[in-house]
């Protein structure tokens, strides 16, 4: 038996200014789409914003519904919209804002499990790593370099056979 630990590299950034100016912008950008989302039933508001190799950047919010499952989250309205507009260009990075209108929410929210096997589909198709940078409303701003990371072991089409 053989036993394998997997594990990731996670930056932890006191400050937006530790940032590069395109991903600090890109957070900001992030930030400013979560209030617009529309949330009345969690009360808990996420902004997503992409920025794509040929320099557009793409929003997404979260999208609630009163049949609760048919809502969707920031992030796959966002990679969904980049898919559809901008189809076979790449996504260099995405950042995440999170916040509850009910609490104060001081660690960064990351993609939940759906989120994560939809955004790693577009990494592996394009077979380029994906940027992850996320903060809450307040406190720290983590990032990592790759949707992978947080997706160990994850599923996709060249387990159908179509490599
Ligand atoms: N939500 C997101 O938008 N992204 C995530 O990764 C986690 C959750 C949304 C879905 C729902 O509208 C609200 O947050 C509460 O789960």
């Amino acid at each position: 038996m053989k036993k394998k630990q997997i594990g990731f590299e996670l930056s932890i950034f006191e400050t937006s200014d530790e940032l590069s100016k395109d991903e600090k912008k890109l957070l900001e950008t992030a930030e400013a789409a979560r209030y617009d989302a529309y949330a009345p039933y969690s009360n808990f508001q996420v902004g997503a914003a992409l920025l794509l190799e040929n320099g557009q950047i793409i929003i997404g919010n979260n999208q609630e519904n009163a049949s609760y499952p048919s809502g969707l989250c920031a992030e796959r309205v966002a990679v969904f919209q980049a898919g559809a507009r901008y189809p076979g260009v790449a996504i260099v990075s995405i950042a995440i804002s999170a916040a509850s209108k009910e609490h104060l929410l001081e660690v960064p929210a990351a993609p939940c499990g759906n989120c994560r096997q939809s955004i790693i589909e577009y990494e592996q198709r394009q077979k380029s790593p994906i940027t992850l940078i996320m903060r809450a409303e307040k406190g720290p701003i983590y990032s990592c370099t790759s949707v992978a990371d947080i997706l160990p072991l994850a599923f996709g089409s060249s387990f159908l056979g179509d490599s």
